[in-house]
C-alpha cells in the first residue's frame, strides 16, 4: 500500500554535503519527496520529537547532536515507504548496518548515524504532523 514516512537527514550527513546523495537513494528506490525543509532544531523541538526516549541514558547526547547543525526533514511517499526507508537506512548502529545502506556508507557512530526514519505507521503519522502542516505536503 502507498504510505508516507518521515525522514531526517541528520547534522553529520548535512555537514558532509551528502544531502543529494541520500535523497538520490530514496528516489532511486521509488520513494517520492512530497515535502521537505531545512531546519536548525532548538532543544525544545528536538526533545519533543524524541520524547519517547526522554528517560534513556542517551537522550541528552541525542538532543545535543540533533541541535548541533541543520537537518533536512522530508516526507517520503511510496509503496511500503516505512519499511523501504528503514531498509535503505540500515541498522541504527552504523557498525551493524548492512553494506550498501545509508548508515554503512555515511554514518560514523550511533548518535551521528546520518538519518532518522519513522519505525511504524503510528510514529510516521505523529512525526509527519510534528514537522509539517497539511498545506506543506504536496501529493504527486
Ligand atoms: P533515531 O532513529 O533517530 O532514533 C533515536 C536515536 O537515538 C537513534 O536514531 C540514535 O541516533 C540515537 N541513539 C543513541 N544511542 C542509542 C541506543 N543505545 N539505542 C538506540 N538509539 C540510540
Amino acid at each position: 500500500a502507498t504510505e508516507r514516512t518521515l525522514s531526517i537527514i541528520k547534522p553529520d550527513a548535512v555537514a558532509k554535503n551528502a544531502i543529494g546523495e541520500i535523497i538520490a537513494r530514496f528516489e532511486k528506490a521509488g520513494l517520492k519527496v512530497v515535502a521537505a525543509k531545512m531546519l536548525h532544531l532548538s532543544d525544545e523541538k528536538a526533545g519533543g520529537f524524541y520524547a519517547e526516549h526522554k528517560e534513556r541514558p542517551f537522550f541528552k547526547d541525542l538532543v545535543g547532536f540533533m541541535t548541533s547543525g541543520p537537518v533536512v526533514v522530508q516526507v517520503l511517499e511510496g509503496d511500503n515507504a516505512i519499511a523501504k526507508n528503514r531498509e535503505l537506512m540500515g541498522a541504527t548502529n552504523p557498525k551493524e548496518a548492512a553494506p550498501g545502506t545509508i548508515r554503512a556508507d555515511f554514518a560514523e557512530t550511533i548518535d551521528a548515524n546520518a538519518v532518522h526514519g519513522s519505525d511504524s505507521a503510528q510514529s510516521a503519522e505523529r512525526e509527519i504532523n510534528y514537522f509539517f502542516g497539511n498545506d506543506e505536503i504536496c501529493p504527486r
